[in-house]
């Protein structure tokens, strides 16, 4: 077998046979196909696609690159989730905590964020002492313990994916349905989870554009979870403007403790409960009732026992930005657009992100939001604030705003779209 063959068969739209995908997957984990041939995989299965059976295959040879993970020894059913990557996409910091409330063991494997998109890890690291970094041990003694764990996925666990991700990220190639897919759910399977919720996002802010795409790539992943006997369903999210009223990893934090204290944005409330809903019915558990866990405070004593169990302070302050610049309306009438892309951008070059694997991000860096779609602004409200630690960064951030938030005069307040679009089981 060799890299060049399985090239031009993908090249000229043919099917990969289970032996070409084995070998490719195995040799590239071990060094011995080469990135730039990877990449250029990556680039033909992008433009070609693959079948259903090709994906199958393609995501069980990444699963076989590493470990599986094993909870079978806790007394509690699993559930997990995933999001396909948003802007303000914090939910997994309330939600984790309040399925646990609910009775379920929540292993959260968590990124980082690259590019416009946040990351949960980072999110989770603006708070003094917290810790991404765990042994499967201790990953399991937190289980056992809290009922929920939010941490980085181990080097054993689909290291393929790990080496495959990094290499699209710089080729251009993560815009790809067969290869989100068997890179979401390869991590998913191997990480051992009952059952999987995913939250694939549509809009400018998400990697899916469109509802199509977004339904497809949904489709694809919910059978190949329910093929390897994970009970998966999927929700498709609005992603066309931020969620909740902050992006940036500090901001964000704040926001949840308020979700997790009973209050909090609307559509940010909304989600957290539409997942953890579908979360406890795929883990068994389905009378239990997530709202009641947030009003009676007992998700926000589980948030407070799993940020300690790594390291961190829930009562210690968050980081604040050096430096703070408002936006104001420009005119008045009816905000009819405020881009998730562009915000996430923005936060991102305000330092919310990185640019590079290896780049620290500024945990107090980001923006809040003042106003959401549909509502009536007057001329020189606040409409934006943008924080960050180094100020020469704010003519780049504010560009990035450029045509992402529009004020129409004449138009009427509108109701938000619904934040929860369709499901698919
Ligand atoms: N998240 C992943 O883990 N993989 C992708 O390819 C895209 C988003």
């Amino acid at each position: 077998m060799d890299a060049i063959s399985v090239i031009r068969a993908k090249r000229d739209r043919a099917e990969l046979t289970d032996d070409q995908i084995d070998w490719i997957i195995d040799a590239y984990t071990r060094g011995e196909v080469a990135d730039e041939q990877m990449s250029s995989l990556a680039m033909a299965t992008l433009l070609n696609g693959m079948n259903r059976k090709e994906i199958a295959r393609w995501t069980a040879a990444m699963i076989n690159s590493g470990e599986r993970m094993d909870f079978s020894s806790l007394s509690r059913p699993t559930a997990d989730k995933h999001s396909t990557g948003g802007v303000g996409d914090k939910i997994t910091l309330p939600l984790a905590p309040l399925v646990a409330a609910c009775g379920a063991a929540v292993p959260q494997l968590s990124g980082r964020g690259l590019g416009h998109t946040g990351g949960t890890l980072d999110k989770l690291e603006a708070i003094p002492g917290w810790r991404a970094d765990l042994t499967n041990d201790e990953m399991l003694a937190i289980l056992g313990d809290v009922g929920s764990v939010v941490c980085a996925a181990g080097a054993g666990l689909a290291p393929a994916d790990k080496k495959l991700y990094a290499l699209r990220d710089v080729t251009g190639t993560v815009e790809s349905i067969p290869l989100i897919a068997s890179s979401i759910m390869s991590k998913k399977i191997a990480e051992g989870t009952g059952s999987l919720v995913l939250d694939v996002k549509v809009g400018s802010g998400a990697f899916m554009k469109n509802l199509d795409d977004a339904r497809e790539l949904a489709a694809t992943m919910v059978e190949l979870g329910t093929d390897h006997g994970v009970r998966t369903t999927a929700l498709l999210t609005n992603m066309a403007t931020p969620l909740g009223l902050t992006a940036g990893n500090a901001l964000e934090v704040r926001e949840s403790v308020e979700v997790l204290a009973g209050g909090g944005p609307a559509d940010v409330v909304e989600l957290t409960l539409a997942l953890a809903r579908e979360m406890l019915d795929a883990a068994g558990l389905g009378d239990a009732d997530p709202a009641k866990a947030l009003a009676d405070g007992s998700a926000m004593d589980h948030w407070r026992r799993m940020i300690q169990a790594q390291g961190g302070d829930p009562d210690a302050p968050l980081p604040v930005a050096r430096e703070q610049h408002t936006v104001n309306a420009s005119s008045s009438g009816i905000l009819t657009t405020l881009d998730a892309y562009a915000i996430g951008l923005s936060a991102w070059r305000l330092g919310a992100g990185r640019a590079r694997k290896e780049d620290p991000v500024q945990p107090a860096a980001g923006i809040e939001l003042h106003a959401k779609p549909g509502d009536a602004v007057q001329a020189g409200q606040p409409l934006l604030t943008l924080h960050t630690d180094t100020p020469d960064r704010l003519p780049a951030a504010l560009e990035a705003l450029d045509g992402g938030v529009l004020i129409a005069p004449d138009a009427a307040p509108a109701t938000p779209p619904p934040v929860v679009l369709e499901r698919i089981a």
